[in-house]
């Protein structure tokens, strides 16, 4: 396993579509342990293939445990291929920010719950269902695939600002 850089928003690979997964070869577990390391050194919630330079449809996302919070989404990790949303429920503004964009933040809307298919590691069918934080986190490394940035979908520009140290950049870098 391998911390690696994570590819800022403007590099080509985090502009650019993924390709879907077919071959699920021992590689792509050596992909996913990367990522994994990667996303707890940096440290954040979630992380795209893209985000270090590969381009293929790969997500992990792991909101950790907070002392005193009996949120079950917390202190799983979550590794998925192919991931699509195919059920999303209501709508909720919230702050996030983004591993290949640090020091910002910005309010994006987002479905308040959703559920996600996809495949793990071997190619075996797995099925997510999510709220709030780890909703939002699953949906921003969606996006990440189809190269899209969280930049796109704010209301206007006034709505991106400059992070505060205080504000915990751990929770919104996704
Ligand atoms: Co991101």
């Amino acid at each position: 396993m391998a911390v690696r850089r994570i590819s800022q928003a403007d590099e080509m690979v985090v502009r650019q579509k993924a390709k879907k997964v077919r071959d699920f070869a021992p590689s792509l577990k050596a992909l996913g342990d990367d990522m994994v390391e990667t996303m707890r050194a940096a440290p954040g919630i979630g992380l795209a293939a893209p985000q270090i330079g590969v381009p293929l449809r790969v997500i992990v996302v792991e909101l950790p445990q907070v002392e005193g919070e009996e949120d079950p989404q917390r202190g799983k990790l979550f590794v998925i291929c192919n991931p699509e949303v195919v059920k999303s429920w209501g709508e909720e503004e919230g702050d996030e920010g983004c591993l290949s964009l640090p020091g910002y933040v910005g309010e994006v809307k987002r479905a308040s719950r959703v559920t996600v298919k996809g495949q793990d590691l071997k190619g075996k069918k797995i099925r997510v269902k999510a709220q709030g934080l780890l909703a939002r986190a699953l949906q921003h490394e969606i996006d990440h695939l189809n190269g899209m940035l969280f930049t796109a979908r704010l209301e206007s520009i006034d709505k991106l600002r400059r992070l505060e140290k205080a504000e915990g950049e751990t929770e919104l870098a996704i």
